[in-house]
């Protein structure tokens, strides 16, 4: 990271001199919001990138974290930086000169998904220790909680109440363990009614472990309709 580019290092001042000025206008609606950032990351950057927090293992593109590590602990980049490269990379992807194969694609994220997206990365990567927040209940809610399925839906159990989606808890007791990996492995095999089709990420079958998925499989089906104890 020492011979980067010069322009990157004006990344810095510009991004405090953003950041003061939202803090002056106290514009709430425009500042990030971290969270739905982890969970656009997941289905739309984790595929090809590993990032520790987001518990993500691709490697189609850079790992994340050994991307922003070192300029981290030399100290001279801080969250908005990242954050900035970030924001950067998701608007104008650079070809790729080491292999022009793997290029980024452009369009993986637009506006305030990018918005919130970048904020996210530039807090957690490189970040020594990044892990995903731990959760209670064991392998199959650490995976549900790793992936951010609670972003979108609500499960008791879980303690979340995301609304993008159907609610766990009232549609998933009485059906088998297949129809529950199917839903997650190919969501379109079988679009819920009355939700819309291609929200929920299609990528989970490659991202999730065999052996996690089965482990939250099981939870899904032992605790959902189950409230928190
Ligand atoms: C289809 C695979 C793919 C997807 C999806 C993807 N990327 Fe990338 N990304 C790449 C590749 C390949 C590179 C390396 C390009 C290069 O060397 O210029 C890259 C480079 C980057 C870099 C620069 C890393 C460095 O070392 O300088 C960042 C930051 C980044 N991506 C963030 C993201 C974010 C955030 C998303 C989701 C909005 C995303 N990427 C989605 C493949 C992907
Ligand atoms: C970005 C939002 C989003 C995320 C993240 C998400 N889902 Fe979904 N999910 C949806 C939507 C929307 C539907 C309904 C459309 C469909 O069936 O594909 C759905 C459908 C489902 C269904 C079928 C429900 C039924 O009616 O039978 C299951 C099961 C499910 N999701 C589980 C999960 C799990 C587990 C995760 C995490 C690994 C997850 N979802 C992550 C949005 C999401």
């Amino acid at each position: 990271m020492q011979n980067l580019p010069q322009p990157i290092r004006l990344f810095a001042p510009l991004a405090a001199l953003l950041a003061a000025v939202l803090v002056i206008t106290g514009c709430g609606t425009s500042s990030p919001d971290i969270a739905r950032g982890r969970v656009l990351f997941t289905s739309k950057c984790g595929t090809c990138h590993t990032l520790a927090q987001a518990g993500s293992s691709g490697t189609i593109g850079p790992n994340l974290d050994d991307a922003f590590a070192a300029a981290r602990e030399a100290g001279g980049f801080d969250d908005a930086t990242v954050e900035g490269i970030v924001k950067n990379q998701i608007d104008n992807p650079r070809p790729s000169n080491g292999n022009p194969s793997a290029s980024m694609p452009a369009h993986t994220a637009e506006g305030i998904d990018a918005d919130d997206i970048a904020a996210y990365v530039g807090k957690y990567a490189g970040v020594p220790g990044a892990a995903p927040p731990e959760v209670e209940g064991g392998g199959g809610a650490q995976v549900f909680a790793n992936n951010g399925c609670g972003g979108c839906h609500t499960l008791a159990i879980a303690n979340s109440g995301g609304t993008t989606g159907p609610d766990l808890d009232e549609v998933l007791p009485g059906q088998k363990e297949a129809e529950i990996e199917e839903s997650i492995v190919d969501p379109e095999a079988k679009i819920a009614e009355g939700y819309p089709s291609g929200v929920m990420p299609q990528t989970f079958g490659e991202t999730i472990e065999p052996e996690e998925l089965k482990e939250l499989v099981k939870f899904l089906s032992e605790n959902a309709g189950k409230s928190k104890e």
